[in-house]
């Protein structure tokens, strides 16, 4: 997973504006209580995010489990100090004040006692008081945006997304088929099959605070208020490290 994916991720991502992601990042940290110090960013990818974070005067670093995702990251940033490890139990040299982790990421833990792990070594990695950004797709959101066969075009590849909810265990399987326009009209082809497991704000709630999180907001997905609205496909998590563990 996310191996033959990451040469092409930052193409596919395109039309996604990081900065514009960084910016909603930064407020939620700032109205949170936190400073521009420094940000470690859970499931980093290809880590554009930490590009903007950087103008904006943090120091950064990152943890991924894909050699390639991580590859990318060290060209990108060199001198930053990558870790190529699992999120479900890491260890950091230093404590961050911040904490990030982007773009459904925590629903590719698809056990809840795993996240439970990703969240108590989170804790570990950070200082008191410091604030801990996540999104996470809900079980709603998983059937209601994913289900289903769809598919996403443009000048420069093409996607099909063919995917299955599993209603006992609350995972959704999605198998991608991927054509990259390569020179003389010719395409590069793979598969990947991803497994998200759908959490509830209640569950998320719940796991943040036996590892010693508190939740100071939910809101919907790169919204800045709150909303009574309960069928949300995406929520932003924000909390604080109240306790170590
Ligand atoms: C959806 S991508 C997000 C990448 C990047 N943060 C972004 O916002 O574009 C999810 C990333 O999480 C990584 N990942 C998924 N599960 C992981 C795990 N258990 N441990 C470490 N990395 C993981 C994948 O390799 C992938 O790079």
């Amino acid at each position: 997973m996310f191996n033959k994916i990451a040469q092409h991720y930052d193409m596919i991502m395109q039309p996604f504006d990081y900065n514009d992601l960084v910016d909603y990042l930064d407020d939620l940290i700032i109205g949170a209580g936190g400073d521009r110090t420094n940000v470690f960013d859970l499931g980093c990818g290809t880590s554009e995010e930490l590009i903007y974070f950087r103008q904006l005067g943090y120091e950064v670093s990152g943890l991924d489990f894909s050699r390639e995702m991580i590859e990318i990251s060290k060209y990108k940033h060199p001198g930053v100090d990558f870790i190529e490890a699992d999120m479900i139990n890491f260890k950091t040299k230093k404590k961050f004040d911040n904490v990030i982790s982007c773009f459904d990421t925590i629903n590719y833990i698809t056990d809840k006692k795993k996240l439970s792990k990703c969240f108590a070594s989170t804790n570990k990695a950070m200082n008191k008081g410091g604030v801990f950004l996540f999104d996470f797709n809900t079980v709603f959101g998983l059937i209601n945006e994913w289900e289903g066969v769809r598919i996403e075009e443009t000048e420069q590849f093409f996607i099909s997304y063919d995917s299955e909810f599993n209603y006992n265990n609350l995972i959704l399987e999605c198998k991608m088929k991927f054509f990259i326009k390569e020179e003389d009209d010719k395409y590069a082809s793979f598969d990947e099959t991803h497994y998200e497991r759908g959490y509830t704000s209640e569950e998320i709630k719940e796991l943040l605070k036996l590892n010693g999180f508190k939740l100071v907001k939910l809101l919907p997905f790169l919204k800045r208020k709150a909303t009574k609205d309960t069928k949300l496909d995406r929520y932003q998590a924000v909390a604080v490290k109240i306790k170590e563990i």
